[in-house]
């Protein structure tokens, strides 16, 4: 057992590590755990055995973790340990990604600043995870959940700038075609307060302005068809559609669907994470070949999305049915993953 195989524990997290991970201190580039959150429920998963032409199959639920605590102190004293484990797995450019709600986020948070120090925090992210909450008999319905994101060390620590999918609002723009796509313009000259007396103008094409850019830019400009001229004279920049990355994701997760019923991913395991989600936190975080880690790995999403995104993955849970859930869900994957499964 080394830090180049994949790796399923079943098992306490606290123990796992103690006892099986001595020599994977500082080897984590990325830990991202999805822990209970005090929310007081028995959590099952729900799946159905196949039919055949007389049978329709039945859906069987078996139980796989109680989120039930005698109050807040003993969940809190169970996760502080947990968290301190985990952050000494970490490499200097890791970071660790917490996945809670409005349960127990903020008193989380305190134990993380403790643990990493107030520095090293870096994004509380939003991630809407319905779209439709449920009626509350009093205050809001509640809609989001929280990630908290710790760096080991923060100078230095980058995100890789993720994007999504442009919306009807962002499309807008792109009002403008040409036999390249769709295009917006941007503006070439001095707009509003930059827009002086005193600014330097020139003479470009016929008109003079306060142009932002260089002759030498513009003519290239020009020469590559990139300049639009509209009809009474004024030169904007074309930028065409198919070379925007799309949006840059900010700390407001609203672009990923929960896992749907129908879909291929589901395992019918409860509190089951979409792939997308796990694909944003280790794609923004991590390159290929780094080592990921979830120690409570639930239905074992983030070792599908690791092992697609060509990272290698260690994954701990401490339930029975997990732990079959992520077997499977592994051993179905098209493209063979091996790992070793340690009891
Ligand atoms: C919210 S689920 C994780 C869901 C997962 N993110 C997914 O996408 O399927 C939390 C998991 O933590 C596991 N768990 C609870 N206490 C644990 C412990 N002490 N050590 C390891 N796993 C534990 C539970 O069995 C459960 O599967």
């Amino acid at each position: 057992m080394g830090p180049h195989e994949n790796l399923l524990f079943k098992g306490d997290c606290l123990e796992i590590i103690q006892n099986k991970l001595e020599g994977f201190k500082g080897k984590f580039r990325l830990i991202y755990i999805d822990p209970p959150f005090l929310s007081g429920t028995q959590y099952s998963v729900k799946q159905k055995t196949p039919g055949d032409a007389e049978n329709a199959g039945t859906l069987l639920e078996t139980a796989t973790y109680s989120d039930k605590w005698d109050g807040l102190d003993e969940y809190l004293s169970f996760m502080k340990p947990r968290l301190k484990a985990m952050k000494d797995l970490l490499s200097n450019n890791g970071s660790l990604w917490v996945h809670l709600d409005w349960h127990v986020s903020h008193y989380v948070k305190l134990i993380l600043d403790e643990i990493f120090g107030y520095n090293h925090f870096v994004n509380e992210i939003i991630w809407k995870r319905t779209n439709s909450p449920k009626a509350q008999s009093k205050g809001f319905g509640t809609q989001h959940d929280v990630i908290l994101l710790y760096a080991v060390e923060p100078d230095g620590f980058q995100i890789q700038p993720m994007y999504r999918d442009h919306d009807t609002k962002s499309l807008k723009p792109y009002s403008y075609k040409d036999d390249k796509g769709r295009f917006r313009l941007i503006e070439i000259e001095a707009q509003g307060i930059q827009r002086t007396q005193e600014r330097k103008q020139y003479e470009w094409k016929g008109r003079t302005a306060p142009y932002l850019y260089k002759r030498a830019t513009l003519d290239n400009w020009w020469e590559t068809g990139l300049i639009y001229r509209s009809r009474n004279g004024r030169y904007t920049k074309k930028q065409y559609l198919n070379d925007s990355p799309g949006l840059l994701v900010s700390d407001l997760w609203h672009d990923i669907a929960p896992v749907q019923g129908a879909s291929k991913e589901n395992t019918g395991f409860l509190t089951q994470k979409p792939e997308a989600l796990l694909d944003r936190v280790i794609r923004s975080s991590t390159e290929e070949g780094d080592l990921v880690g979830d120690f409570f790995a639930g239905s074992g999403t983030t070792a599908v999305v690791a092992a697609n995104l060509n990272r290698r993955w260690v994954l701990c849970d401490d339930s029975e049915s997990s732990i079959d859930v992520i077997r499977k869900r592994i051993e179905g994957l098209e493209e063979h993953v091996k790992y070793e499964f340690v009891m």
